[in-house]
């Protein structure tokens, strides 16, 4: 798939970021990288528990420091796992990012694949509760 510079470099910080993973559990070392509508990219990476359930993911981890500092449009997200699988974020990235931007364009792959896709393809008929996003 050809991939715009934009899309490349944000790729490209998902996947420095995922060297940064806690992930001693399940050994998958995710990296994540968004790109807000101010220009500015806010990366992490999955942090994993002893307890698992409290296992942070790397996206949710990105979204949340865009969060901290009101940075809440989101326009890109990059997520890189250095793995042989792929795989789309998870239901409860889903919807924490779909609080902030519902159709946001999305790429996620490994160093072998690479997947397009957008929030409203993998969560259509969102729960909000603010009308107003
Ligand atoms: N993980 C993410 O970081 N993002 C996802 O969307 C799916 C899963 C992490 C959580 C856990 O550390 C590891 O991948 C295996 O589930």
């Amino acid at each position: 798939m050809s991939l715009t510079e934009q899309e490349s470099l944000l790729l490209q910080k998902a996947k420095k970021a995922s060297q940064n993973a806690y992930a001693p559990y399940s050994s998958f070392h995710v990296g994540a990288a968004i790109l807000t509508d101010r220009g500015n990219i806010y990366e992490s990476a999955n942090i994993e528990n002893a307890s698992y359930s409290l296992t942070i993911c790397a996206e949710r981890n990105a979204a949340a420091k865009a969060v901290f500092q009101n940075d809440l449009n989101f326009i890109l997200i990059a997520i890189y796992v250095d793995s042989d699988k792929i795989f789309p974020p998870c239901g409860a990235c889903r919807q924490f990012l779909a609080e902030f931007t519902p159709n946001v364009t999305i790429i996620y792959g490994n160093k072998n694949q690479l997947i397009k896709t957008n929030l409203g393809e993998l969560l259509p008929s969102q729960f909000q509760l603010n009308e107003k996003r």
